[in-house]
């Protein structure tokens, strides 16, 4: 169907910083919305998030110019396109004209990318997964396995440090991954031991709040007593580590490397690449981890080659995000040096949909795990919930089981376990 309408907006995310919301109205009159998120611990290779810089409003963070250039020259091109998405992704980057969309801004372009994949599913009549399998997915190379939708595994971040809480630990994300993959269950599983953990926190007077991304954020002394804490809450719910469940970091460790050192400043110490390869395979091997995300820094290749050798040895998963920031050429480059072997996949790194679903299927056909991601600052859309499941990845990343932004997107899946 033919775009009649495009209409943006300011909105605000779940940090209360202002987003980019967009509204593309079909000939028939439907309404189709998207709305995009914003990173706190962002790699410096991510595409461009305008912000106005205007300190009179939001403290610099509004994004008016990101609404008016979709609201302009965004707009005026596309009003009349037909809504096919990788014909308008193609546009949006030719109006653009970037390297890295500096020009309209990712957060401007991706929020008519996604709206404009719901308008096409609504075209087609078919759930947003199912226009996403088959305009994307269902003609995959051979060599990759990935033929049909199928459930991600859940990696639930129920303990927050690093900037996401900015008080404890070094380590940003501590999750917990059911082993199963059916929503309904796995959903329950981690619920099950978030809420578990919130009782071993108070009854030792420690802090249950929750951070940006809804995990608990108690003052423990170090990441060992972390995973401890985690294994005895899941044990009082009725769950065993690796038999049930399996833990996994993002360690986003871009955020204290300086100078060829990471700072672990709870352990007072600044160890190099080597020391801190060390210190991972040893809690690795103590807990069982199943993936360290951001183990080393987002420029640092020779460290991540070297882990990702070593970490083959003991099947852990590396997984890059601020190395490969869902961009094609790094994803690549990555591929070629064996510095990972799974990538974590963020709408807004790279700005459209086009180009994600090219690193997706880029990683599946090297042989690679992805993990679909949210940010930690969320709206209420639900829109990488479809696209797990629609590419068949191996993970989804979407918070702890509280916070409504997180929920958006395990409710999402659950829906879809329902025929929906
Ligand atoms: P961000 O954090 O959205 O703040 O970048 C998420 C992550 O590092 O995975
Ligand atoms: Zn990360």
């Amino acid at each position: 169907m033919i775009i009649t309408n495009v209409q943006s907006l300011e909105i605000l995310d779940s940090r209360g910083n202002p987003t980019v919301r967009t509204l593309i109205t079909l000939e028939d009159n439907s309404v189709h919305s998207s709305s995009v998120p914003s990173g706190a611990s962002t790699g410096s290779h991510e595409a461009v998030e305008l912000r106005d810089e205007d300190n009179t409003r939001y403290m610099g963070k509004g994004v008016l110019t990101a609404v008016e250039n979709v609201n302009t020259t965004i707009k005026d091109a596309i009003v009349g396109m037909e809504a096919d998405p990788n014909t308008i992704d193609s546009k949006l980057l030719q109006l653009d004209g970037t390297e890295n969309k500096a020009n309209l801004g990712a957060n401007a372009i991706l929020s008519v990318s996604q709206a404009v994949v719901r308008a096409a599913a609504h075209t087609e009549n078919v759930p947003l997964w199912k226009f996403m399998f088959e305009y994307y997915f269902k003609d995959q190379s051979p060599n990759t396995n990935h033929h049909s939708p199928s459930f991600p595994q859940l990696l639930v971040n129920i303990v927050n440090g690093g900037k996401h809480a900015s008080w404890n630990f070094d380590i940003q994300e501590f999750m917990v991954v059911p082993n199963i993959k059916t929503p309904s269950e796995s959903v329950r599983i981690a619920a099950e031991i978030f809420h578990s953990l919130g009782k071993v926190l108070k009854a030792r007077k420690l802090s249950t709040l929750v951070g940006d991304e809804g995990g608990f954020s108690p003052q423990l002394n170090s990441n060992e007593e972390v995973l401890d804490a985690i294994i005895e809450a899941a044990k009082n719910a009725g769950y065993e580590n690796v038999k049930d469940f399996r833990l996994s970091l993002d360690v986003a460790s871009t955020e204290f490397f300086k100078d060829g050192k990471y700072e672990l400043k709870k352990q007072n110490k600044w160890l190099s690449p080597e020391e801190l390869t060390t210190y991972y395979t040893n809690i690795g091997q103590k807990y069982n981890i199943l993936s360290f995300e951001d183990a080393f820094a987002e420029d640092d290749w020779e460290a991540w080659t070297n882990f990702t050798d070593m970490a083959e040895k003991f099947k852990f998963i590396t997984i890059g995000d601020d190395l490969l920031v869902t961009n094609p050429e790094r994803i690549r480059r990555a591929i070629d040096e064996k510095a990972a072997n799974a990538v974590l996949v963020k709408v807004n790194q790279i700005g459209t949909i086009k180009e994600t679903v090219e690193a997706i299927n880029m990683a599946h056909s090297a042989g690679w795990k992805t993990a679909i991601s949210h940010r930690s600052g969320e709206t209420e859309d639900s829109f990488i919930a479809d696209l797990a499941y629609a590419c068949g990845s191996e993970f989804i990343k979407t918070g702890s089981m509280s916070r409504s932004e997180r929920l958006a997107k395990y409710n999402r899946l659950l829906e879809i376990e329902n025929g929906l």
